[in-house]
């Protein structure tokens, strides 16, 4: 039996994790976030991979590979693109496997602009305020 596909999208500005309003965000560097989701796939036999981008398109190009690259699930922190980018949302909605979208602060006790997600509109399930652990456990969709 192949190996579960999934594909983890960080959006912009999350490259400066562990240095970027750390009391909001944490301490921890994406590299550190990533590296645990690595952990976590290989003890549990799936085939995961983890890309962050600053630009739209980008993301977007990478939610097109996985409509035929075999993804059964994309695990995406859209960030500051969850609250504007309705493109994000039509690509997510053009993939046929399970999203969940991740936030590492609870964007609903924050600003009111952060209060709206496009992507929430299609994601299957939602983890927000739980820091970087709300990545390792958006994982679990695939039990
Ligand atoms: C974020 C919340 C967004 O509002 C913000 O623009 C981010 C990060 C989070 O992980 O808490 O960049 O998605």
């Amino acid at each position: 039996m192949s190996s579960s596909k999934v594909l983890v999208l960080h959006g912009p500005n999350l490259n400066l994790l562990g240095t970027r309003q750390p009391e909001i965000y944490g301490h921890e560097t994406l590299n550190d976030i990533n590296n645990r989701l690595y952990e976590k796939a290989a003890m549990n036999g799936w085939d995961i991979r983890c890309q962050q981008s600053n630009h739209e398109g980008e993301l977007i190009d990478a939610i097109h590979a996985a409509r035929t690259d075999g993804t059964v699930l994309i695990v995406i922190n859209p960030a500051a693109y969850s609250h504007t980018s309705v493109a994000i949302l039509d690509a997510l909605n053009a993939f046929d496997g399970k999203v969940v979208e991740v936030h590492l602060s609870n964007i609903h006790k924050r600003e009111a602009f952060r209060h709206h997600s496009y992507v929430s509109l299609r994601a299957d399930g939602i983890i927000a305020g739980l820091g970087s652990r709300g990545y390792l456990l958006a994982l679990d969709a695939l039990l």
